[in-house]
């Protein structure tokens, strides 16, 4: 019996999504032990969805009613925004349906409400893609990392913004020009204007201090400057002076308390963020056992964050698969690989 699902959304990230999901349909039913497929596809707009593997018949414009159908197992979220999408995910998990989100913005501004509805449904949520796009960076913290005690989360994570400040001090594109092609390319939000002034960086910042630190924070508690005052000057004085001009975000205990901040800020040419072109994103996590590691990827673009939120599908369809064996939903993570000698 399939693993059924409502995606919500088919823009830049749910059409790359889509095409996972056909590509790799085979090797999706062996690592689930199920086929992984879709109920239903919500839209705004049906005529404008590209998704070439997509069975058109799929749409609807009724995300609500989708999400609610009895043969949906769980709900997959590429709208982004707050409303409508907090009321979607919270209904969704109350029903008892997981959900995957790639939605940065919600789970910095009301995260509280989709635990509180994930507790009441009994329900899980999985957002890696919400931070630095391909990058395998959240179950690291949210797992791996869940023994130690994280100090400092420093890093590049809007790909916008670091493509423009690239090309700005690689080419001497204008800012106007950078950010064009940013959005066409894919990397921007529906709103370039939460790229270019930080709200997008302080969200996932928001997010990375919550899950480095156990504690909740929210994008309004974050420090927020963004790059619309750095100009073409700027970067060129920068370069004179062997820097570059990054938008960084830093997350780290001060006195008991978590500070969280994100601004421009001058980097030496040597130093490895220095290195992080396009949209590209870098995160240094600073932890007392295991040191200093780096994770480093593609940040933004549709194939980079679907990956992720395929990761998290394959995760949830396991836990689907599992409860209908009538297990207790424990997830088996890649241990399969072990299941046959190689030949
Ligand atoms: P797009 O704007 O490309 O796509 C959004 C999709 O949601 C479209 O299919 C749109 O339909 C649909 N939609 C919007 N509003 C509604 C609504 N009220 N009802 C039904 N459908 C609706 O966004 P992206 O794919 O770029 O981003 C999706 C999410 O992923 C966001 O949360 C974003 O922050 C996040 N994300 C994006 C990354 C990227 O690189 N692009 C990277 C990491 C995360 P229609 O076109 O008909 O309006
Ligand atoms: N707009 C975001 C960025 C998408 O540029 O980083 C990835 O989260």
């Amino acid at each position: 019996m399939a693993v059924r699902l409502a995606l919500l959304g088919c823009g830049t990230v749910g059409a790359q999504v889509v095409r996972l999901l056909h590509e790799q349909a085979d090797d999706l039913t062996a690592r689930v032990g199920a086929p992984v497929e879709l109920a239903g596809v919500a839209v705004r707009r049906p005529d404008r969805v590209r998704a070439v593997s997509l069975d058109r018949d799929l749409l609807t414009t009724d995300a609500l009613g989708l999400l609610k159908r009895p043969d949906v197992d769980a709900v997959v979220e590429v709208v982004g925004g707050i409303e409508p999408a907090r009321g979607w995910l919270v209904e969704a998990l109350r029903q008892g349906k997981d959900v995957v989100t790639a939605n940065k913005a919600l789970l910095a501004e009301d995260g509280g409400a989709l635990h509180d509805a994930a507790v009441a449904g009994g329900a899980d949520l999985y957002f890696e893609a919400a931070v630095a796009g391909g990058i395998p960076l959240l179950r690291p913290l949210r797992e791996s990392l869940h023994g130690d005690r994280i100090t400092r989360v420093t890093g590049i994570v809007n790909g916008t913004t670091n493509f423009i400040l690239s090309a700005m001090d690689a080419t001497g594109a204008g800012f106007t020009e950078a950010l064009e092609e940013a959005t066409e390319l894919g990397y921007a939000e529906a709103d370039p204007t939460a790229d270019v002034d930080g709200f997008d960086a302080a969200a996932k910042a928001a997010i990375l201090a919550s899950l480095a630190f156990h504690t909740r924070v929210t994008a309004a508690e974050v420090y927020r400057e963004g790059i619309s005052e750095v100009t073409s000057a700027d970067v060129a004085s920068a370069r004179e002076m062997g820097c570059v001009i990054k938008l960084l975000c830093l997350a780290e205990r001060v006195d008991g308390a978590v500070a969280v901040r994100v601004h421009p800020a001058m980097i030496p040419r040597q130093h490895p963020l220095a290195a992080v072109g396009g949209a590209y994103n870098a995160v240094f996590v600073e932890a007392d056992a295991a040191g200093q590691l780096m994770f480093y990827g593609a940040g933004a673009g549709g194939s980079p964050t679907a990956s992720a939120v395929l990761g998290d599908i394959v995760a949830v369809a396991r836990t689907v698969v599992a409860r209908r064996a009538g297990g207790n939903g424990l997830r088996q993570t890649g241990l399969e690989a072990y299941a046959e000698l190689p030949v």
